[in-house]
Formats: C-alpha cells, structure tokens, sequence
C-alpha cells in the first residue's frame, strides 16, 4: 500500500514542477498559411504579446496549402503538452463541408484557448485592371468573367470563402487561382499575374496605402475606421453581404490544465495590451473583447460557425475530395 502513496506523491511532484516551469521551452505556433500573409501577420503580433506574458519565445511555423487543413492536421495530431498551437480562423469551420474525408474531427480533436481578433476582407484588384470603382468593375468583371483570375488560399480558405460567396451574390463565377496563401497570391496580384482578390485588411490595407493594388469595397456591413471613404459591398448593392474573419488560438486536445490556464492568461493580456491593439487597428482588425478571449466562448462560435456555413457550401456543390 506505501508504494500507492508515492507513487501518487511522486506523480504530484510532477504536475506540479510542471505547472510552475509551464513553458519551459519555446512555443511553437502554426499558422496554416504561407508566411507574409494575413494569419501569419496576426500571429506574429499576437506571438510577440503573448511571449511577453509568457516570458517564453513564440515561434510561428507556417504550414499552408489546401485551403489550411494540412497545418491544421499537422496541430491536431502534435504532441498535446503545451508547446504545439493552432492559430486560424473561420477556415476551421468551412473545411468540414468542402473536406469530405478530413483527417482530423474539427469538433474533437483541439482544446480552445480563445478568440483573438475579427478581420474585415477586401475586394482588391491589380492596379492595371481597367476598372477604378466598383460601379465601373462589376460590368467589367460580368463581361470578362471567363478571361478574369481570382486569386485565394484554396478551398477552406477565407479568401476562397469570399470568392465564392461574391459569385454567387453577382451570379458570374471566375477562374479560381489557388495559392499557398495570400501573401504569395498578394505578390501576383501586385505583379499584375492574376487579376483580382478578396483578402483581409491585415493584408490589403498596406498595399492599398501604397497604391499597389485597387480597393473596390469592405465585407462588412459598416465602413472601416482605419479606410473610411471605402465603401463596403452592401452599400454599393450587394445587399446583405457580410463576412469577418474570427481568429482562434487552439491545442491539441487534452492539453494539460496548468498550461491551458497559463496560455488563457497569457492571451488575455494580449488582447488588451495598447501595442496589439494599436498594430491591429492600424491593419483594419479588431482585437476581440476580453468576453470572448477564452475556451468557452470560442468552442461555441466553432460549433455555431460549423452549423451556419455546412449547408451554404454544400449548396455550391463544389468539394475538395
Ligand atoms: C492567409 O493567411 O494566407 C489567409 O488566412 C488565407 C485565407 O484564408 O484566405
């Protein structure tokens, strides 16, 4: 019977010494998007914040490709102890439908840390596309449409989510460019290789402000603070249109308690920290509430978000397998 008694001290010495050196080592975070794109930008500020509370360095390894889910993949089948994450967004939710056969259980297979930041989306185009207004691109695009690329990060991605939903609002579809992510498909729109795009602000914001791209309109029902003479594409009469990308930072599941308490924390004073804030607003993002960065509130939007876009995409017809 004594053994029992230290085999259970022996187990709590353990927890503990591990609660108190949680992170004891770097970790890491994968983004399943190319560097230089709009996740990988978030990420980076967010690692800086975070590593600061954590007093641990946050390394970013970008994995992209099909529209996220290998990076995804790669987070859900890594080690559940603390020193793997998963920052993504509404792709998490999207990839459920157009997948049919996912190698992983979006629902099941993560622990979630929180929200960490809403993100508008753009339309944008190349500055040589022979369109300067929304009014002058939409007939331009209808009579084109079998000549004109749209450029995105593949299917389950955010911006091929735009796309397709932007297709259907003016019933013409184009050809689909899938990228690693838009960062490198941001690097052909810029050299005029594919024609137009929609992507987040944290990635179109500095090329429209350095004239290197078109803006044509903002996802969101409202305008934008930080572009306020950008119309967005309700006012400019598609009705109804509305998409924001919701940022999540997730584990593999069965992450141990201390470390999910520790990273919850840690988050936490990186959503209210003036320095992420600042950089965010001035890339068009919005940080979320201190409400919603938590495991709660971002299991119920996963859940919520699986439900609402299941039945649009599968509407589509189109699937990835
Ligand atoms: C990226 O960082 O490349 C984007 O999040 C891709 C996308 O979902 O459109």
């Amino acid at each position: 019977m004594r053994w029992i008694g230290s085999a259970f001290l022996f187990f709590f010495t353990i927890a503990a010494a591990f609660a108190q050196d949680y992170p004891a080592k770097p970790v890491v975070i994968i983004v399943p998007a190319a560097a230089g794109g709009p996740t990988d930008t978030l990420t980076r500020v967010l690692a800086q914040q975070m590593g600061e509370a954590l007093r641990q360095q946050m390394i970013i390894e970008n994995v992209g490709g099909a529209g996220g889910t290998i990076g995804i993949n790669r987070a859900a089948k890594a080690r559940n102890d603390g020193y793997t994450l998963l920052l993504y967004h509404i792709g998490m939710a999207t990839s459920p439908a157009l997948y049919r056969k996912l190698p992983y259980d979006t629902l099941n297979d993560f622990d979630y840390i929180g929200q960490v930041a809403d993100v508008p989306m753009m339309l944008i185009a190349k500055k040589t596309l022979p369109a300067n207004s929304f009014a002058e691109f939409l007939p331009y695009a209808k009579a084109n449409k079998d000549k004109l690329t749209y450029a995105n990060a593949g299917l389950g991605s955010a911006s091929y989510l735009c796309g397709i939903l932007f297709m259907s609002a003016v019933d013409a579809s184009f050809t689909m460019v899938p990228y690693k992510g838009t960062g490198p498909a941001m690097n052909d729109l810029v050299g005029g290789q594919v024609d137009f795009m929609c992507d987040q602000t944290t990635n179109t914001v500095p090329q429209i402000k350095s004239g290197n791209v078109k803006a044509y309109g903002v996802t969101t029902p409202a305008r934008l603070a930080s572009m306020p003479d950008l119309p967005t594409l309700n006012e400019q009469g598609l009705k109804g249109f509305d998409l924001v990308v919701w940022n999540g930072l997730f584990a593999p599941k069965g992450l141990p308690r201390p470390a999910l308490e520790k990273l919850v924390a840690a988050l936490q004073t990186a959503v209210q920290a003036p320095a992420f804030r600042a950089r965010l607003a001035d890339l068009g993002a919005e940080p979320v509430p201190l409400a919603k960065a938590n495991p709660g509130s971002l299991g119920t939007l996963l859940k919520a978000e699986v439900e609402k876009w299941g039945p649009i995409i599968r509407k589509t017809g189109v699937f990835a397998d």
